[in-house]
């Protein structure tokens, strides 16, 4: 990476083991941040801050808002958050079990309060900052046998603008992306992408990508790169579809 973009920055990331979230810690990694590598799988960050010489790592379970301040207080600085950590399940209201219900809302809406809940404070007293969120193309349009995820991920891409609007004045930046279907464990694992149902992806990617393929995790890095940079210094607010044009339909 020629660029030096996040040199001398800290850039903390919950989810950062796997998937988007470990792209983008490569990725800001490269670009000259130090990442901070949380999730709640301690031995998979530790692996990737021991690749990635300016790292750290951390197990930190977004849902537990105590261990969240404890990590940020500890640190000397934080620059940028990339709250991506996420877990996703499928189905219908009536086939969503009251606990599958609570334990996505708690990840995937209540663990991005706890993260921004965290760093907001330092961002206003040092007079800056930038947050990034992960949507999913389905927090800006519904879909079938979804509903627990489309309503938390509707949930962050509205939070994501409420702080923007709320920390502006302070120097804050808060965005989201909003990826379509990626190729991470998240999907590999899952019901979409999971090996009982190998046409199921292809489908998903058929009917809602205008591109014809299934993203790469780099490739919303990229995206969460630019928004948690000084190139996106005019945007806030946002939500940027990363989705091969789900959203464009
Ligand atoms: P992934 O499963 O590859 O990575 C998610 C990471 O979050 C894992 O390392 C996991 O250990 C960690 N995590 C889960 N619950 C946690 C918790 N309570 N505290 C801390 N860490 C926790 O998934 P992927 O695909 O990289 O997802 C990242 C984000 O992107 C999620 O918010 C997901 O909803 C979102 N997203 C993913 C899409 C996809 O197609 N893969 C599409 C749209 C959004």
């Amino acid at each position: 990476m020629d660029t030096e973009r996040f040199a001398g920055k800290v850039a903390l990331i919950t989810g950062a083991a796997s998937g988007i979230g470990a792209a983008s810690a490569r990725r800001l990694a490269a670009e000259g941040a130090q990442v901070i590598i949380c999730d709640r799988n301690g031995t998979a960050a530790q692996q990737l801050a021991d690749e990635l010489n300016t790292a750290r790592a951390f197990e930190l379970d977004v849902t537990d808002l105590e261990r969240t301040l404890e990590v940020v207080d500890g640190l000397e600085r934080v620059d940028v958050l990339v709250s991506a950590a996420g877990v996703d399940v499928c189905d219908t209201v009536p086939n969503t079990s009251p606990e599958e219900w609570r334990t996505i809302l708690d990840v995937d809406l209540t663990g991005v309060y706890n993260s921004c809940r965290a760093v907001l404070p330092r961002f206003v007293a040092q007079g800056g900052g930038a947050i990034v969120t992960i949507s999913s193309a389905i927090g800006t349009v519904g879909e079938r046998n979804r509903s627990a995820y489309c309503a938390a991920k509707a949930g962050v891409e509205n939070l994501t603008r409420a702080m923007a609007l709320d920390h502006g004045r302070d120097g804050v930046r808060a965005n989201c992306v909003a990826p379509g279907l990626i190729d991470t464990p998240l999907i590999r694992n899952g019901k979409v992408g999971g090996e009982d149902d190998p046409g199921a992806m292809q489908a998903m990617v058929d009917r809602h990508h205008a591109l014809g393929r299934i993203g790469q995790p780099s490739e919303v890095a990229a995206a969460i790169a630019f928004l948690a940079s000084d190139d996106a210094s005019f945007i806030t607010g946002a939500v940027l579809p990363v989705d091969a044009g789900w959203t464009a339909q």
